[in-house]
């Protein structure tokens, strides 16, 4: 998230989020600095310092949109899974000096000894400090931040209020109407064809899909 009104839409708290594989390694001493932690030690760091029930639904929104890119762009997805869990870290930290937003979380990451992919691609998310994306991670989760949000409400107008209940057509229908969903911006959606070489229509199915996969968590 970039600013703070982006998790407005969302409810629940999205603890019961247990996928299958998670259970396993998330990467180990691999030589890039990182240590071994295990999803669901991100995940309980993430709920220590997440309390907010919407934002643990955008978390754990963009966790399984940053999987789903991972997969698509044959890269390790338990790795990017790992930095969309922990990208908003820092934001209830934060809350009372915005200007500090993922510069802390940076820092928080850090001091665990996550991975410097990591803690680089979650430093540079916050577009208020212009840093660069340095990585595909780093531009992956620059789009797949306001893309769940825009996803999120898309799924909100639909009669049934279902993620089942919209495709991606409908979702890049609302994607040219700028008046909806303007936290959602645009910009960074629109950059990973540039960025990641995916269509804007590939990368809301893509992370349409992601979502509809826990549902349940998001309550939706
Ligand atoms: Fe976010």
């Amino acid at each position: 998230m970039n600013g703070p009104t982006h998790h407005d839409s969302h409810a629940g708290d999205g603890t019961s989020y247990r996928p299958g594989r998670l259970t396993r390694t998330a990467w180990g001493k691999d030589g890039a600095g990182g240590i071994l932690v295990e999803r669901q030690e991100a995940l309980d760091f993430m709920l220590e310092n997440v309390r907010n029930s919407n934002l643990r639904k955008h978390i754990l929104a963009v966790e399984a949109v940053m999987r789903g890119l991972g997969g698509r762009l044959g890269e390790d997805e338990e790795k990017w899974g790992l930095a969309g869990l922990l990208h908003d870290i820092d934001y209830e930290t934060t809350k009372d000096s915005p200007d500090r937003h993922s510069l802390v979380g940076a820092e928080m990451l850090e001091a665990k000894g996550l991975a410097p992919e990591i803690v680089e691609a979650v430093r540079a998310h916050n577009e208020h400090h212009g840093l660069p994306r340095l990585t595909l991670m780093a531009k992956a989760l620059h789009a797949a931040d306001p893309l769940t949000g825009l996803i999120v409400a898309a799924a909100l107008i639909s009669p049934a209020k279902k993620l089942s209940a919209i495709d991606a057509k409908f979702v890049l229908n609302r994607f040219g109407e700028k008046a909806f969903a303007k936290g959602a911006r645009r910009e960074p959606m629109s950059a990973a064809k540039a960025e990641l070489g995916l269509e804007l229509d590939e990368l809301i199915g893509l992370g349409l899909e992601a979502m509809q996969g826990i549902s349940g968590d998001l309550g939706l």
